[in-house]
Parts: C-alpha cells; sequence; structure tokens
C-alpha cells in the first residue's frame, strides 16, 4: 500500500465544477481480427485485467467521477456487465451508443449531454498509462479550467499518431495526424482535457479526407487561439498503446513483469478506489466477495 500513497486527487467529487471523463472504447478492432471479432478490443485482457481497466483508472487518478462509455451498440452490453454503474468503485458510470466510428472527436457529439456544459476529460478506451508522477500531471490538467490540455511523449515511431512540434523554446508550432514525415519524435497520447467550450468546437469540425472527425483537428482550434497546452510526459511514465497484436503483447509483458516483481497491480479500480477514499472497507469487501476464491479476490483480501 504505501508505494501508492501518492495517488490521492487534489479534488474529488464535492466540487460542482467537476470534469466529465469519457472513455472512447468504440471502433472495429480490426488490427487485432480475428481477436477482436466477436468481442471488443476493449474487452480483450491487457495480462489481467480487461483493457478498459487502464484507461479507467487513469480517469481516477485524475480525481474524475463522472464518466461515459462510449462503445458500438453491439459491444455495449458487455462494458455494463463489467463496469455496471460505477458503484463498487465509488463512481458513476453511464453508457452512449457510436454506431459507427467517425472520429474520436464524434465523442463530444454524443456526449453532449452528458458533459452539461462542463470541462471533460477524453481517453482512449486502449491507451496504458503508468508512472510515478502520472497522477501529478494528470490532476495538473483536470484543475485547469480554460483552454486544453494535452501531452507529448517521445517515441520512436511518431509517423503512427499525432505528432506535436515544438519550437526552440518549447512552444508549441505544429500539430499534425500520422505525418508521413513528423516534425518531431513527440507523439500525442490519448489522453486529453478540454474546457467546457469543446462540444461548440467540434461541432464545428468538418470531417477529414478519411471522413473521420480528427481530434488533431480540435487540437488544433485550440493551439490556434493560443489555448492549448502541451505537457511532456518524461521517460519515468509510461505509454503504450495496445491496438496491434504486438503492442498488446508489449503492454501484456509490461503489466505481468512489473506485477510479479512488486506484488502490487497496476489499474486496479477496486485497489485505487479504496486508496482514493472514495470507496470504504465495506464497498471493498462486496468487491471481496464477488471475487471470492479467485486471485483477483485474495488480491484485494491482502488490502
Ligand atoms: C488516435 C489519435 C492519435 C493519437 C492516438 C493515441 O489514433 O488519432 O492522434 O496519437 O490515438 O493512441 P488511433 O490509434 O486511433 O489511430
Amino acid at each position: 500500500m504505501n508505494a501508492i500513497f501518492n495517488i490521492r486527487p487534489k479534488r474529488l467529487a464535492a466540487d460542482p465544477s467537476m470534469r466529465k471523463g469519457i472513455v472512447l472504447a468504440g471502433g472495429t478492432g480490426s488490427r487485432l481480427f480475428p481477436m477482436t471479432h466477436s468481442v471488443s478490443k476493449q474487452l480483450i485482457p491487457v495480462y489481467d485485467k480487461p483493457m478498459i481497466y487502464y484507461p479507467l483508472t487513469a480517469l481516477m487518478l485524475a480525481g474524475i467521477r463522472e464518466i461515459l462509455v462510449i462503445s458500438t451498440p453491439y459491444d455495449l452490453p458487455g462494458f455494463r456487465h463489467l463496469l455496471e454503474d460505477g458503484s463498487q468503485w465509488g463512481l458513476e458510470i453511464l453508457y452512449a451508443e457510436q454506431p459507427k466510428p467517425e472520429g474520436l472527436a464524434q465523442a463530444f457529439l454524443i456526449g453532449e449531454k452528458f458533459i452539461d456544459g462542463k470541462p471533460v476529460c477524453l481517453v482512449l478506451g486502449d491507451n496504458l498509462f503508468y508512472g510515478n508522477e502520472l497522477a501529478a500531471s494528470l490532476c495538473a490538467a483536470a484543475s485547469r479550467m480554460e483552454g486544453a490540455t494535452i501531452f507529448g511523449y517521445h517515441t520512436k515511431a511518431p509517423e503512427q499518431y499525432g505528432v506535436v512540434e515544438f519550437d526552440s523554446d518549447g512552444g508549441v508550432v505544429s500539430i499534425e495526424e500520422k505525418p508521413a514525415h513528423p516534425k518531431s519524435n513527440y507523439a500525442i497520447p490519448g489522453i486529453y482535457f478540454f474546457d467546457d467550450t469543446v462540444v461548440e468546437r467540434a461541432k464545428k469540425l468538418k470531417p477529414s479526407a478519411r471522413g473521420e472527425l480528427e481530434i488533431s483537428d480540435l487540437n488544433r482550434v485550440y493551439l490556434e487561439r493560443g489555448e492549448l497546452k502541451v505537457e511532456i510526459l518524461g521517460r519515468g511514465t509510461t505509454w503504450l498503446d495496445t491496438g496491434t497484436p504486438d503492442s498488446l503483447a508489449d503492454a501484456t509483458q509490461f503489466v505481468q513483469v512489473i506485477q510479479q516483481r512488486q506484488g502490487l497491480k497496476i489499474a486496479c479500480p477496486e485497489e485505487l478506489a479504496f486508496v482514493q477514499g472514495r470507496i470504504d472497507r465495506e464497498k471493498l469487501n462486496e468487491s471481496v466477495v464477488k471475487y471470492d476464491g479467485t486471485p483477483y479476490g485474495d488480491y484485494l483480501k491482502s488490502l
């Protein structure tokens, strides 16, 4: 338990201007076919937990309580069955359908009612974040009520991602989506903090050449108005995505190695909720009973 003392968020549910969270877990997962033919990508395991636990706990680290899970009509029942109403983790989880994958920024149109004019954090359901400084970075971003905060992460293959270019003073020069010739090695991870104007701005976006409302276009709207902050996630932080068989295997190995060495779990929502004071021991015990006689139940019992 000592190792995770520093993950208590600064602000919890009491704040009425509380930021909302969205996990986008749609898409066809075609790069993982046939694995994801009948099961949503974000429900398949990364080592010992469903993939969505990783981005979900990133929102928890940021102090967020109300969360909308967006997925396909076909896959939503699976998410509902797994995550329920969120109260087991001190959260409020709601669900919405994305009938067709028409871009990440579509999340703000689908989620308009849920967002209800509040600032919001969008996290992609296949992104995994880990590291000692992560909670502080996420809480700082969550506490900024104006403009947008996104992150930059040094990668070997930036062309697979949104890419941010900096000038010599560290100012942001450009943002490009999967450029053939990236202007920097800094990829943009799939977690984005926006202010309460995001829905209006998302409504004005035009679909890209591939017919999607691009998150990079939305970020560029903030950039052009001088309202975009890009924080570097340093080398002490791990960011992995899990969209291909190789990256999924890397993420699985990563979680396995750390957990086996430390005997502590990455992205265990029950543990995080308990440590953050979102749930009491009685509530935690309900999960212990639910998973009684399983290794996961034993871990929860050890808390
Ligand atoms: C999306 C975004 C991209 C971002 C990436 C992070 O790409 O479009 O800007 O860097 O997520 O995982 P996708 O992986 O959906 O193609």
